[in-house]
């Protein structure tokens, strides 16, 4: 039998087990403002080296390190931009990761080998809390197996990485809902390699100077390593049911024709508020037509429908524009065609 995995408030005595298991070199899942994370002493190379094997992650792919505060950040790194500190005196606590050079003592397992290391201060308390109390910068990667969809509640986490985890963190459901946008300061000029609630204006408004755009949809799974973004990963944040991305205009011919074969498949609909009504679906959700609330509700609507064990999963293709890069982003990614 499976042991039940401890999901647990956060109070002052499960933050000092959090704290005294980190030290231990354990894992334990943590909340933050945009996804649940997989924690590990960020110090402690065989810690980190158990994250890589509780998500099945390729070792190319490096982690985000968090930090209670600025001064656990500069600790950490080889140099401290004045480009970091203006971000970070805008966006932090907050989901926003900078990309710097990192310090010598840093363990390159952390970093996937790459002489840059990833940092944020999150915002959520219960995490802020753990990061103040433990004394210790935590490195934690997205609390899921690879590829598949990040969690956005302890339940979530729970479901996904089953006993490969001793402690969860319940700090309620994450407010972002998708991963922090990453921006590296290593370059010229300012690079977002990660769309996220942050946008690329609100950065180079805070910097006073244009920043560039990696693509978000130029994803490489070419094997480079490491990575310059493991999160453009092409499959990445896939659901086990086929995700089919359709227009809006279009949702109504295919639920039709998936309905009516001669073989008809079940399939699954993530639309959006306001729609067309659509008979036919086994399983449907509606999100808002905000892409601040889209995304807070888009991972736990996807594990959701995911449930329902559809032959198919459309997901109506939200509008083609800047404010929703970060989550035509994800769902670009959860498709299957783009492996
Ligand atoms: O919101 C988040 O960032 C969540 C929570 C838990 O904080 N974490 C997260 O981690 O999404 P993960 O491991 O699933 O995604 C790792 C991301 C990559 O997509 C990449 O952009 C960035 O971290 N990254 C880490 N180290 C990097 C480095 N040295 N250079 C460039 N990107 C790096
Ligand atoms: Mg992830």
């Amino acid at each position: 039998m499976r042991t039940p995995i401890p999901i647990v408030a956060i109070t002052p005595a499960t933050l000092a087990d959090a704290a005294a298991r980190l030290r231990r070199g354990e894992l334990v899942a943590i909340p933050t403002e945009t996804v649940y994370g997989l924690g590990a002493h960020a110090l402690d190379a065989q810690a980190i080296a158990r994250i890589y094997e509780a998500k099945s992650r390729p070792a190319w792919n490096p982690l985000i390190v968090h930090v209670a505060d600025v001064a656990a950040a500069q600790a950490l790194v080889a140099d401290w931009p004045e480009r970091a500190s203006l971000l970070a005196s805008a966006f932090w606590p907050g989901p926003l990761t900078l990309v710097l050079k990192k310090a010598d003592h840093v363990p390159d397992i952390v970093t996937a080998g790459a002489a840059t290391i990833a940092l944020r201060i999150p915002a959520h308390e219960g995490t802020l809390a753990l990061l103040r109390t433990s004394g210790l910068p935590i490195a934690a990667p997205s609390a899921n197996r690879f590829t598949e969809l990040s969690p956005t509640t302890a339940q979530h986490v729970a479901d996904g990485l089953g006993d490969r985890v001793g402690l969860i963190l319940d700090g309620g459901p994450c407010a972002v809902g998708v991963e922090s946008t990453v921006v590296d300061l290593t370059t010229e000029q300012p690079v977002v390699l990660r769309p996220g609630h942050i946008t690329p204006d609100q950065i180079a408004q805070v910097l006073g100077e244009p920043v560039r755009k990696r693509s978000p949809y130029a994803a490489a799974d070419s094997g480079t390593t490491p990575h310059a973004s493991p999160g453009l990963s092409a499959r990445h944040y896939a659901p086990a049911t086929p995700v089919w991305l359709v227009s809006e205009t279009d949702v109504p011919e295919v639920a039709r024709s998936l309905s009516s074969d001669a073989a008809p498949q079940r399939f699954a609909l993530l639309a959006l508020e306001g729609g067309l009504a659509l008979p036919g679906a086994q399983a449907a959700r509606r999100l808002p037509r905000d892409p601040v609330l889209y995304a807070r509700g888009l991972y736990a609507a996807l594990h959701e429908l995911d449930e329902a064990q559809c032959d198919v999963l459309i997901v109506e293709r939200p509008p083609d524009e800047p404010l929703w890069d970060a989550v035509n982003d994800r769902l670009l990614r959860s498709t299957r065609e783009s492996d």
